[in-house]
């Protein structure tokens, strides 16, 4: 049986408005993590990442791809887990109180279309267990993406 929060987010992903989802996906994980202090998407516009849906405070608008746990995350394709923001070189401190993060691609036909971001206000937040659920997470995402024909 799968954990409670990727059932809550499958039952999310039904929903045919691609910017409606995640604003409600957004909340569910920051409900269901409650020790985030952020959560949310950049989505890949162009040649940079920009804010999408989110939970927390104001953020950074626009990120560029070699900027960052989210440029990383873009350039790798592959889920960050950083322990300590403070001793990755080049952190967008977004919320100076976030001071750890989980941020992870959302892939469709091998693009990365977007990613989720996470922010924790406590050095080592992240378990692995939170990082494969929220890789489970991103492949419902790009499943429903291309299912619903979202734009955004
Ligand atoms: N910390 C991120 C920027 C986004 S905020 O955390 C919401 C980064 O270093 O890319």
């Amino acid at each position: 049986m799968e954990n409670i929060i990727n059932q809550q987010i499958k039952a999310f992903v039904d929903e045919t408005d691609g910017i409606a989802a995640l604003a409600n996906i957004s909340a569910v994980i920051k409900e269901n993590y409650s020790g985030l202090n952020w959560s949310g998407f950049y989505i890949t516009r162009g040649n940079e990442l920009v804010l999408g849906p989110f939970q927390g405070k104001v953020a950074c608008v626009h990120i560029p791809f070699d900027k960052g746990v989210c440029g990383r995350c873009y350039t790798e394709r592959k889920a960050q887990r950083i322990d300590d923001v403070l001793s990755f070189p080049g952190h967008i401190a977004c919320d100076s109180a976030s001071r750890s993060e989980l941020c992870v691609p959302i892939i469709v036909n091998d693009q990365v279309i977007g990613e989720i971001d996470l922010d924790a206000p406590v050095p080592s937040y992240f378990t692995e267990e939170m990082e494969k659920e929220m890789l489970q997470a991103a492949r419902d995402i790009a499943s429903a993406y291309q299912q619903h024909a979202w734009k955004f």
